[in-house]
């Protein structure tokens, strides 16, 4: 059987989880967050204390590396390494940019294109990322470029970690947000951008609600 498969791909706080997870949920098709996995690999590299602007540092560490995913009872999804649970380690400050030195060497992409793929194989997916509807699943059914200005995903962030009780900048969020999308579109192999027959979904000026609406309508035109 042919499984169904929509692509959400967009920069760093742009909304794609919270919204990718709703969808998920709505069509009851199992959510991927592909970022998650690339979180997972840093972890690792912070684990051994590797440098991951060092690719023959990080290489050597994909042989055997050992990553699950799992999903709870309610579809959240977690992250296992080596057998250890690392769903809120993966989600500290210092990994986000880790996962972005490593996600731009070609032998960390390769190793997880086939795992990414095997789920989308396996199950009705929607799957969130960077590349997912120009590399990971170019034939998936629906493909939404999500995005939002630097400026409106930097206060969305700063809400996030007031609302977790973290202390946070929003010139320093801001500066971070500016330079993983710079790292993001401009890393020689599968870098950020929209692709050709991807419909662009702009939520600068959208709330949760809105930006849902709009996702819900557009996938229901395609899917139907
Ligand atoms: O979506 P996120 O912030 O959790 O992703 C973490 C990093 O992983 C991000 O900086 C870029 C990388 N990434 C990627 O290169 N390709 C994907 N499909 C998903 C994430």
């Amino acid at each position: 059987m042919n499984h169904k498969s929509i692509a959400i791909d967009g920069p760093a706080g742009a909304g794609k989880s919270t919204l990718a997870r709703k969808l998920a949920e709505k069509l009851g098709f199992l959510y991927v967050d592909t970022g998650a996995i690339y979180r997972t690999v840093a972890v690792k590299v912070l684990w051994e204390k590797a440098d991951p602007a060092d690719p023959a540092q990080v290489i050597p560490l994909l042989e055997g590396l050992e990553i699950h995913i799992g999903y709870d009872s309610d579809g959240v999804q977690r992250m296992y390494l080596e057998g250890e649970d690392v769903s809120a380690a993966i989600r500290k400050h210092k990994v986000s940019g880790v996962a972005s030195q490593v996600s731009a060497i070609p032998e960390v992409r390769a190793f997880l294109l086939d795992f990414q793929r095997k789920l989308a194989r396996e199950s009705n997916v929607v799957m969130d990322g960077r590349d997912i509807g120009t590399v990971v699943l170019p034939q998936a059914d629906v493909k939404i470029f999500l995005t939002a200005a630097p400026e409106a995903r930097a206060k969305r962030r700063l809400l996030e970690l007031e609302q977790r009780g973290e202390a946070a900048d929003f010139d320093a969020i801001l500066r971070d947000i500016k330079d993983r999308d710079w790292q993001d579109e401009h890393r020689a192999i599968a870098p950020l951008k929209q692709a050709a027959d991807a419909v662009l979904l702009d939520t600068t000026h959208l709330d949760l609600g809105q930006s849902m609406s709009q996702l819900l309508f557009l996938v229901k035109e395609k899917i139907k």
